[in-house]
């Protein structure tokens, strides 16, 4: 099983566009997947359709150790979806525990999602407690960046902060940059491209996905895009991104 947290302290890069979108392509190729929201604003839920998210959730796992299986909802066949919850911004006011407060989703996760391949983990756009707790609990992160300038200082930041966690960890993280929101014909967006493959070799996936109108489109209709444009240019480029994934292939 592949645990993957998709992170970027940075809002709106496309953090739980591609955790819903990434995870049906997943789906679709023929995995089983579980999905987290661990965002209080429970906008993966509404990606998936669930516009009014069940009241608990990951904020019980997280606060009260409730067992994840008792909160998590099939939302499609192979597709998983473990809730925000309501309280689930308590637990970045979280002041006891020290250390253990950091470790909550290590023990929430231990033994569950037996049989899933993937669980993705759809991070807040901050560097609180819910996102440690994901750095933590996951093998792997998956980096959204948005191709203009303040996206690359971000993600340096967002590196030496990773860099931080890995004596802590039994296994080094490894990092995906995933290109999103790409406009192909904007110089800067390609700019930052080839910084970005300059400065990070070997951990840029292959397959950008394109700013497009489609893919602001489905939360509207809580559809991924295999449901709502399946022929789309966005609907390939996921399923290649999910591809890219499978076979860790980079540009
Ligand atoms: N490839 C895309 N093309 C067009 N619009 C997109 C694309 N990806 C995301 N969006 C839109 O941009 C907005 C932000 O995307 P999203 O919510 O996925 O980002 P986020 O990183 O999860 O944001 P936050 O940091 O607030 O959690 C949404 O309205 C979404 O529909
Ligand atoms: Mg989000």
């Amino acid at each position: 099983m592949r645990r993957i947290a998709v992170i970027n302290q940075k809002g709106g890069v496309g953090k739980t566009t591609i955790t819903a979108n990434l995870g049906h392509a997943l789906v679709l190729a023929g995995y089983k997947v579980t999905v987290i929201d661990l965002d209080p604003q429970g906008h993966l839920s509404t990606c998936l359709g669930i516009f009014r998210p069940p009241q608990k959730g990951m904020d019980e796992v997280l606060l009260n150790g409730m067992d994840i299986a008792t909160v998590t909802m099939v939302t499609r066949e192979s597709l998983s979806l473990v809730p925000a919850g309501g309280q689930l911004g308590e637990v970045e006011q979280l002041h006891d525990g020290g250390a253990a407060r950091a470790r909550l989703l290590v023990d929430g996760l231990k033994d569950q999602f037996i049989g899933q391949d993937f669980v993705l983990m759809d991070c807040p756009p901050s560097s609180g407690l819910l996102v440690t707790n994901a750095i933590f609990a996951a093998d792997e992160v998956l980096i959204p960046t948005s191709g203009d300038y303040l996206s690359l200082t971000g993600l340096a930041n967002l590196m030496s902060t990773l860099k931080k966690f890995e004596p802590y960890r039994k296994k080094p993280l490894d990092k995906w940059i995933e290109l999103s929101r790409f406009v192909n014909r904007r110089r800067l967006a390609n700019e930052v491209k080839e910084k970005l493959l300059k400065h990070f070799p070997n951990q840029v996936l292959a397959t950008p996905i394109s700013e497009a109108a489609v893919m602001a489109e489905c939360p509207g209709v809580g559809r991924t895009i295999f449901e709502y444009r399946r022929t789309s240019r966005s609907a390939k480029e996921f399923a290649a991104l999910a591809d890219d994934l499978i076979h860790t292939r980079c540009m």
